[in-house]
């Protein structure tokens, strides 16, 4: 990834992380893998955790908590690139067992730590080779460690009837910026560089070929009210993917207005979304 822009601090990830649902959704898939570690280490060992891409630390408020909530001593190292990130976490989790790297998820090996458990949410579509940040995660890992990992940005995101709204979204957005700003335009090129989607089993493939058996999946439906839309859409590295080349400023109001329009014209009250959970344990 590139350089984090100074744009970043104005248009965090933060509101739409303090949602209710991506609070339930990322429990959910925390339990599942820190159960699983639990269950595994012996009594009273101290378990270490890596977590990836932690952005403002709300899943690793969530690791922290469930490991505390079973009695499990331990810590989580936070690896992220945004120093705007890491500042709001570093706040958010002063006095916890936790400790923030500024850097890339493929930097992993840098860490020299040999895991119990490693967390990658909500940000393995950002990364263009996803077969090298999973080999990566998997040589990170102790024999036995577990790798879980989420996502809504994949195939089966889309929640069956729900496409009307994205495409009525898009719509609506690329109407607004013609209307306030009509010399900007959408970048083609830039298009191709961004998110890419796997499917389900696209993951479980990239696994297995890098010996971690995948031993939970889920795919996991979630209601996103309108004001959630409205907050992605204030998030400068979704506003990158969703309307490339276009000012982060102009495609914050661009989508936030036309997400409105979109639940306005459709009668809608939330849009489901579907989340991929899955954890997977490396060979002993
Ligand atoms: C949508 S946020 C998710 C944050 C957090 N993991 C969560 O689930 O709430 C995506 C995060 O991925 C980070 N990111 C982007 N590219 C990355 C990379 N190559 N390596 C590690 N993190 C990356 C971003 O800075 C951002 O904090």
């Amino acid at each position: 990834m590139a350089e984090t822009p100074t744009i970043a601090s104005s248009y965090t990830f933060d509101p739409f992380a303090r949602h209710q649902f991506y609070h339930d959704v990322n429990e959910s898939l925390v339990r599942r893998a820190i159960d699983r570690l639990d269950a595994i280490l012996p009594k009273g060992r101290a378990a270490h955790v890596v977590e990836l891409a932690s952005g403002t630390g709300a899943v690793t408020e969530l690791i922290l908590n469930e490991m505390e909530r079973l009695g499990r001593p331990g810590s989580v190292t936070g690896v992220e690139p945004s120093t705007e990130a890491i500042e709001i976490a570093r706040e958010r989790l002063e006095g916890r067992s936790v400790e923030f790297i500024q850097g890339e998820a493929d930097e992993v090996a840098r860490l020299g730590a040999e895991a119990d458990a490693s967390f990658f949410c909500n940000a393995i579509h950002l990364i263009s080779d996803k077969a090298d940040v999973i080999s990566k995660l998997a040589a990170a890992l102790r024999p036995g460690g577990l790798l879980a990992i989420n996502s809504s940005f994949y195939t089966g995101a889309y929640a069956p009837g729900s496409e009307r709204f994205y495409h009525l979204w898009t719509r609506r957005a690329l109407g607004w910026l013609r209307a306030h700003h009509p010399g900007v335009r959408t970048s083609r090129q830039e298009k191709a560089m961004a998110m890419q989607w796997l499917s389900a089993d696209g993951y479980s493939d990239l696994m297995s070929q890098r010996g971690l058996r995948v031993v939970d999946r889920a795919e996991e439906l979630v209601q996103m009210p309108l004001s959630s839309w409205q907050d992605i859409g204030r998030y400068w590295l979704f506003i990158e993917g969703a309307l490339p080349g276009v000012p982060i400023p102009m495609g914050a109001d661009a989508l936030y207005h036309a997400a409105g329009e979109a639940f306005n014209e459709l009668g809608l009250t939330a849009v489901p979304r579907v989340w991929l959970q899955m954890v997977a344990q490396k060979g002993k």
